[in-house]
């Protein structure tokens, strides 16, 4: 299984960026421990980055036929951004949306997010946490998608003329 780890505008300025509010973990250090909890469930993981909306297009169009989940925090993007909604929903992969901070807990424009509802869920407010429990997210619906296609495997031959 590949989990692809996309990450939006400014989340290159981790550990430099509004301490008080996303901490002082940078980026490089969020990914080592997600790398950490990939390994223990035998999961691959890549890990992007970028500020700009087109390049994060990009990327998730390049998901199709090389990752089976992908963990998106799109930063500002998730309050702006249709295109990138439209991406993750025209790929058809299942998606995790994170944030560090809790949006709702913000200024009014946070509120919403326009990625939230092509996403299978959203994990808000936890700081660099929130990527560890999407990683625990991620991981479970890929179990529960390779469980639902066994089961369906083994139907189709129990179903199949001796
Ligand atoms: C963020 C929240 C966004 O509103 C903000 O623009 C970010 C980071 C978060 O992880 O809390 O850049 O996505």
């Amino acid at each position: 299984m590949k989990v692809v780890v996309i990450q939006g505008p400014n989340l290159n300025m981790l550990g430099l960026r509004e301490q008080n509010i996303y901490g002082p973990m940078k980026l490089e250090d969020i990914h080592s421990q997600m790398e950490g909890y990939a390994k223990q469930s035998e999961t691959e993981v890549e890990f992007f980055q970028s500020n700009l909306e087109g390049e994060i297009v990009d990327k998730i169009q390049e998901c199709i036929g090389d990752a089976d989940g992908i963990i998106i925090n799109p930063a500002a993007y998730s309050h702006t951004s249709i295109a990138i909604r439209d991406a993750i929903k025209a790929v058809q992969i299942p998606t995790v949306e994170v944030h560090i901070s809790n949006i709702y807990a913000r200024e009014e424009f946070r509120h919403t997010s326009l990625v939230a509802p092509v996403c299978a869920g959203q994990i808000s407010g936890f700081g660099p946490f929130s990527y560890h429990l999407a990683m625990v997210a991620m991981t479970q619906i890929l179990s529960e998608i390779k469980a639902l296609k066994d089961s369906q495997a083994q139907q189709a031959q129990a179903q199949k003329p001796a």
